[in-house]
C-alpha cells in the first residue's frame, strides 16, 4: 500500500512513521488513521522490526482529529462506524515497543495518539492539550482516561475543562513525558532510545510492554502475579540463557529473539 498521509522509513530494526499532513498541522483524517493502522499491522508482522518511532514535524506532532472531516457528522453515523474505534486505536493495539517523538502541537487526538505510545520523548517546543471542549465536545480517543492515569485528576480536569495547553516542561513535571530534549536533538534521542530497545530480545521487550500495560487493568496483586508468571516463562527462552551467560562471561549478549 502506497501512503499519502504518512511516511514510513527504516533504520535497521527501527521503523519510523512520520505523520505527514503539514498544511493541516497533521490533523488526523480518516485516511491517515487507515494508513497508520495498515503500517502498524505490517510492522507488527515483520520480525525484523523491533521498535517503532511515531513522529510528526517540527511544528506539529498532530493538532487533533480532523475537525473539518467530522464537523458535519451525526450521532448515528459515528455510532454505526464506532468512531473512534478501529483504525484510530491501532497504536493502542500495537504489541511492539513504540515511542512518540513529539515536537510542536500534540492536541486532542494528537495528544491521545501520543499517549497510546509506550512513552513520549518531547522536544522543548512541544505543547500538549485536550482542547476539545473549545469545540463543544470532549476527548473521544481515550484522552480523559489516559491523561487521568498519566498525570492524575487535577491536571486532567484542568486541561480537559479549560482546554489550555501545557508546555514540555510542565508535561515532564506531570509525568506525561519521559524526557524533554532540545528540538534539534529530538529524532537523534528517539532513535538512540529505539535502537537500544531494538538491541534487546524482541519477545522479552514485548512481554515487558504487555506487563506494564496490564497494570492499567488489574489490581496490584493481580498485576504482580501476572508479572511473576511472565518472568518465570522467560526462562524457557534462549535469550534469557544468553543474557545471563553473557553477564557472567563479561561479554555482550547475542539475542536471537527466541
Ligand atoms: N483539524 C483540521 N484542521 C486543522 C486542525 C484540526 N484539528 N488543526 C489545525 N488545522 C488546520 C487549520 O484549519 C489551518 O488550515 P487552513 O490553512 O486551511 O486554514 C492549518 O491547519 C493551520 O492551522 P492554524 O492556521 O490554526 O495554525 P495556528 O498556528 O494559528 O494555530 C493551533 C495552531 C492552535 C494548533 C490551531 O490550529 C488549533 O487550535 N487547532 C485545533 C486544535 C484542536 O481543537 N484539536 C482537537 C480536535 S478534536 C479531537 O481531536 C477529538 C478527539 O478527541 C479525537
Amino acid at each position: 500500500m502506497a501512503y499519502d498521509d504518512i511516511e514510513l522509513t527504516r533504520d535497521g530494526a527501527v521503523a519510523i512513521i512520520q505523520m505527514d499532513r503539514p498544511k493541516a498541522l497533521n490533523a488526523l483524517n480518516l485516511n491517515m488513521m487507515k494508513e497508520l493502522a495498515d503500517a502498524l499491522s505490517k510492522l507488527e508482522a515483520d520480525d525484523s522490526v523491533s521498535c517503532v518511532i511515531l513522529t510528526g514535524n517540527e511544528k506539529a506532532f498532530a493538532a487533533g482529529a480532523d475537525i473539518k472531516d467530522m464537523a458535519e457528522d451525526d450521532y448515528l453515523g459515528l455510532y454505526k462506524n464506532d468512531r473512534f474505534e478501529e483504525n484510530h486505536m491501532a497504536t493502542e493495539r500495537f504489541r511492539k515497543p513504540i515511542i512518540a517523538a513529539v515536537a510542536g502541537y500534540a492536541l486532542g487526538g494528537g495528544c491521545e495518539v501520543a499517549m497510546m505510545c509506550d512513552f513520549i520523548i518531547a522536544a522543548d517546543n512541544a505543547k500538549f492539550g485536550q482542547p476539545e471542549i473549545n469545540l463543544g465536545v470532549m476527548p473521544g480517543m481515550g484522552g480523559t482516561q489516559r491523561m487521568l492515569r498519566a498525570v492524575g485528576k487535577a491536571k486532567t480536569m484542568d486541561l480537559c475543562l479549560t482546554g489550555r495547553m501545557m508546555d514540555a516542561d510542565e508535561a515532564e513535571r506531570a509525568g506525561l513525558v519521559s524526557r524533554v530534549v532540545p528540538l534539534d536533538k529530538l529524532m537523534e534521542t528517539a532513535k538512540e532510545a529505539a535502537a537500544k530497545i531494538a538491541s534487546q530480545s524482541q519477545p522479552i521487550a514485548m512481554m515487558t510492554k504487555e506487563t506494564v500495560e496490564a497494570g492499567f487493568e488489574m489490581s496490584l496483586a493481580q498485576g504482580i502475579r501476572y508479572e511473576r508468571r511472565l518472568f518465570q516463562s522467560m526462562f524457557t527462552t534462549h535469550d534469557q540463557k544468553e543474557g545471563m551467560a553473557a553477564f557472567i562471561e563479561k561479554r555482550k549478549p547475542h539475542f536471537k529473539n527466541r
